[in-house]
C-alpha cells in the first residue's frame, strides 16, 4: 500500500536490520511492553508477524519512505495474549527520528481501513501506558475510545477499543 510519503508492506523478515535498531532504541521502547529487544527477539517477533500474515492474512505493516525506501517503523494489527476480552491489538513503533511529523497519522489511517477488509472480527483493540500521551493522541483521532484501566503484565495500562462500522 501507499500512502502520500510512505509505502506499506508486510512486516518480515527481510526487516531484520532495521526493526533490530529500531525495537533496540531504548527511547522508543520506554513504553512498550518488555522494553528494548535483543536482535534474537526482534527475530522471533518478525518471524511471528510473517506466521501471522501467513495464517490469517492481517497483520503489521512495515512504513518506508516512499522516495529513499528506509524504515520509518511499523504498525498494525497483532494477536494480543494475556488480556482477557481482548485478543488483538493495533500498535505503532516509529523511529525516534521521526516522532512528530506525522507519519503514525498519515499511515495510521490507511493501514486501520485496509485492517478492517482483511479482520473478520468486530472489535479491536489496543493498550498503552498512560504515560504514552502521543499513542493517546493518535488512537483518539483513528476513533479509539478509551475503555478502562488494565493491570496488563503487572503494570496499569490503558485498555481502549474501536468497533467495526461498516
Ligand atoms: C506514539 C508514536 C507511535 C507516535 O508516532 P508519530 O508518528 O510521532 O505520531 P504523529 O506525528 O502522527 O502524531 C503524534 C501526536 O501525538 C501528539 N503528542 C506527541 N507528544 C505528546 C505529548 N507529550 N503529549 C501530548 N500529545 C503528544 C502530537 O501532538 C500529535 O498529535 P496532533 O497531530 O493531534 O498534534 C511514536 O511516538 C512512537 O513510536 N513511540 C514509541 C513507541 C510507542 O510508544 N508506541 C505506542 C504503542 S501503541
Amino acid at each position: 500500500m501507499r500512502t502520500h510519503r510512505t509505502i506499506l508492506m508486510p512486516l518480515s523478515a527481510a526487516d531484520l536490520d532495521e526493526v533490530g535498531a529500531l525495537y533496540g532504541d531504548e527511547a522508543v521502547m520506554e513504553f512498550v511492553d518488555g522494553g528494548v529487544r535483543t536482535r534474537e527477539q526482534t527475530k522471533s517477533a518478525l518471524a511471528a508477524a510473517e506466521r501471522c500474515w501467513r495464517a490469517e492474512g492481517w497483520g503489521l505493516w512495515a512504513i518506508r519512505d516512499a522516495t529513499t525506501g528506509g524504515l520509518i517503523g511499523e504498525a498494525g494489527l497483532q494477536h494480543l495474549f494475556d488480556v482477557e476480552g481482548a485478543t488483538v491489538d493495533f500498535g505503532f513503533t516509529i523511529a525516534r527520528r521521526f516522532w512528530n511529523e506525522g507519519y503514525s497519522t498519515e499511515a495510521g489511517h490507511v493501514i486501520l481501513s485496509d485492517t478492517w477488509e482483511r479482520y473478520p472480527g468486530d472489535l479491536i483493540h489496543a493498550v498503552t501506558h498512560p504515560d504514552n500521551r502521543a499513542s493517546e493522541a493518535i488512537l483518539l483521532k483513528l476513533g479509539f475510545r478509551l475503555v478502562e484501566d488494565r493491570l496488563i503484565h503487572g503494570e496499569t495500562q490503558h485498555l481502549w477499543e474501536i468497533q467495526r462500522t461498516r
